[in-house]
């Protein structure tokens, strides 16, 4: 592999908002991406797709306490990982009133605790490297501002991930961008067939986010390149 000047990880690359992620970051040519999966194969297909300077790489997000360690063996083996994007999530289509406790702790370990256990793993390095970016994928159905519209779990764990957000980026100071984004709604499995926007214009504002200047803001939320609130 021919080492580009950054590196970026895209968790869940294999489909959807991710793949487009991928895509475009490769695009800008000085960006090697290791693609994450769940599954080993399908990270290698994905990889296999996307072409030079992608790297497949199987992560599965649903037990985030062996995320930290399988994301420090990664950037061991790949070389340090300074762009984050923490793409993959789950949607339990649940109205609340039947929402089983398991599905909300299946939600948050995906949805909010593994971009958690990433941030812990990979930050140490771009606080040492002085550059880093982390891009959070969250939702207007997780904003307060917009009435927390979604599925109970899923809009809990957004929430939370836009609380995670600002609280990183306060920690992490002011060379190393953590912002999170609502991509629109975006044909996916997720989104469905019905959605207005393709994912490579959902992919838009997260690769924005992603290579954003060092004077670029921190700890804010976005949608179409525009701060929203909260
Ligand atoms: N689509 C929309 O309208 C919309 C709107 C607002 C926000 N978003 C957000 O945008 C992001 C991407 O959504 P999308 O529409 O592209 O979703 P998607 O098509 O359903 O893709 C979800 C991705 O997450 C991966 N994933 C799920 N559980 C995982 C686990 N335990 N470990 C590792 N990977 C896992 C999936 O992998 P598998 O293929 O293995 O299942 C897949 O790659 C999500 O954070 C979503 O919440 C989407």
């Amino acid at each position: 592999m021919t080492r580009r000047d950054r590196t970026a990880l895209v968790t869940g690359a294999n489909r959807g908002i991710g793949r487009a992620i991928a895509k475009g970051l490769l695009a800008r040519g000085d960006i090697t991406v290791l693609a994450a999966a769940r599954q080993a194969a399908d990270a290698r297909e994905t990889a296999a797709g996307l072409g030079s300077g992608a790297v497949g790489v199987a992560l599965d997000l649903s037990e985030p306490e062996k995320v930290e360690v399988a994301a420090a063996a990664m950037a061991a083996e790949y070389g340090p990982v300074d762009i984050l994007v923490n793409n993959a999530a789950v949607l339990v289509p649940d109205t609340g009133l039947e929402l089983d406790t398991i599905d909300l702790v299946d939600s948050l370990a995906v949805n909010t605790v593994a971009p958690f256990a990433l941030v812990r793993a990979l930050a140490p390095g771009m606080l040492e490297r002085r550059w880093g970016r982390i891009v959070n994928l969250s939702s207007g159905w997780g904003s307060f501002s917009e009435g927390m519209g979604g599925p109970p779990a899923y809009a809990v764990s957004k929430a939370a991930l836009n609380a995670l957000t600002v609280a990183m980026a306060r920690s992490l100071g002011p060379r190393i961008k953590v912002n999170a984004v609502c991509p629109g709604w975006v044909q996916t499995r997720m989104g469905g067939a019905g959605a207005p926007r393709t994912p490579d214009e959902g992919a838009d504002t997260p690769i924005w986010l992603a290579t954003i200047p060092d004077d670029g803001p921190t700890g804010q939320l976005f949608r179409d390149r525009r701060p929203i609130p909260w």
